[in-house]
């Protein structure tokens, strides 16, 4: 079924269940990406008489705890722009999210953020205890890979795609990220060091993402580059709204803990230039994401959708 097949169906069955409400082109697209992911990743893993269950039943606790799942939305709609079959792209939609919630997982360890609530819920090892949190993140790495090598996608593509995954995830991507993070505890930073810890924690695998999403359609060069330029400022934004919202919102609309930042003496956008101007930050940025995507001809969601993360609060 096209993507667009499917956007007619899912607002046929919308409007028959919710008629009193009404949805823009953005909501319903966005909603429409976020239900298909859901309702994949919940065929994962399922529950079965293994004798490491326990493992198993924390993965599917954080995987299906609700979050935005903006990085599987960025790969199906990027597969989209770029002339592809999102369908085939939605395995490796899926891994892009379990990968995702692999490193919040340990984001949340106490030898990192030590942090107790996540989207909602108590944290991964409040829950099953570290070892098995550890274990969980390990393994959602690992099947993230298996996830994105399953896709029915030509195998120069699928390789294209998992090299990809691996270099926004290890030393270079993530990790590297969460090391200079984990070593700026306590200290002053310079924003130089902050971008440096912010394109690798987190705006890396956004450009992984969107990256995947392009290759997954066997994307034009130009197309890729549009696709980085978009990502890397909008993963950007998305940090330093991230550090923002630390602050400024609520631990019941936010789902996770805010005050961690300073709890865990970082240095972030916040604490270097303040509320005003990293607003203003989001918003140039914004700007910028929304013009590098003004080559696709059918654009109006990635824009849209780098506007309302401008202004999240969640
Ligand atoms: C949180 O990511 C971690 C950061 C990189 C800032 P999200 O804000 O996308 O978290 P979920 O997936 O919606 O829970
Ligand atoms: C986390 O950054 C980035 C990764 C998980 C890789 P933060 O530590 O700021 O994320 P939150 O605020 O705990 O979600
Ligand atoms: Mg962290
Ligand atoms: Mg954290
Ligand atoms: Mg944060």
């Amino acid at each position: 079924m096209s993507a667009e097949e499917r956007l007619r169906r899912y607002e046929a069955q919308f409007k028959q269940d919710f008629p009193e409400q009404s949805l823009s082109a953005f909501e319903l697209r966005l909603r429409m990406y976020q239900d298909w992911v859901e309702s994949t990743l919940a065929g994962y893993f399922p529950d079965g008489p293994v004798p490491h269950e326990t493992l198993l039943r924390s993965m599917r606790y954080s995987l299906l705890a609700g979050g935005k799942r903006l990085r599987p939305v960025l790969v199906l709609e990027f597969c989209r722009v770029c002339g592809g079959d999102v369908e085939k792209a939605l395995p490796v939609a899926c891994g892009v999210e379990m990968l995702h919630t692999y490193s919040l997982i340990h984001d949340d360890l106490p030898c990192m953020d030590n942090d107790d609530l996540r989207r909602g819920r108590p944290t991964n090892h409040k829950v099953f205890g570290e070892f098995t949190a550890t274990l969980a993140g390990d393994a959602l790495q690992a099947e993230a890979f298996a996830s994105v090598l399953s896709a029915d996608l030509p195998s120069d593509r699928l390789v294209r795609c998992a090299r990809i995954l691996a270099s926004v995830a290890g030393h270079n991507g993530i990790c590297g990220g969460q090391q200079l993070d984990m070593d700026g505890e306590g200290k002053l930073l310079t924003e130089a060091d902050l971008m440096e810890i912010h394109v690798r924690k987190t705006a890396a695998l956004i450009r992984g993402a969107c990256l995947m999403g392009a290759a997954a359609a066997g994307g034009s060069r130009k197309q890729e580059t549009a696709a980085i330029t978009y990502a890397d400022a909008l993963g950007l934004a998305f940090q330093i709204r991230d550090d923002i919202l630390d602050v400024t919102s609520t631990e019941e609309e936010l789902g996770k803990p805010i005050g961690s930042d300073a709890e865990q003496r970082k240095t972030t956008f916040m604490t270097l230039f303040g509320e005003r101007a990293c607003e203003q930050r989001v918003l140039e940025l914004t700007e910028q994401a929304k013009s590098a995507v003004s080559i696709f001809p059918d654009h109006a969601f990635l824009c849209d959708l780098a506007d309302s993360l401008a202004i999240r609060n969640h």
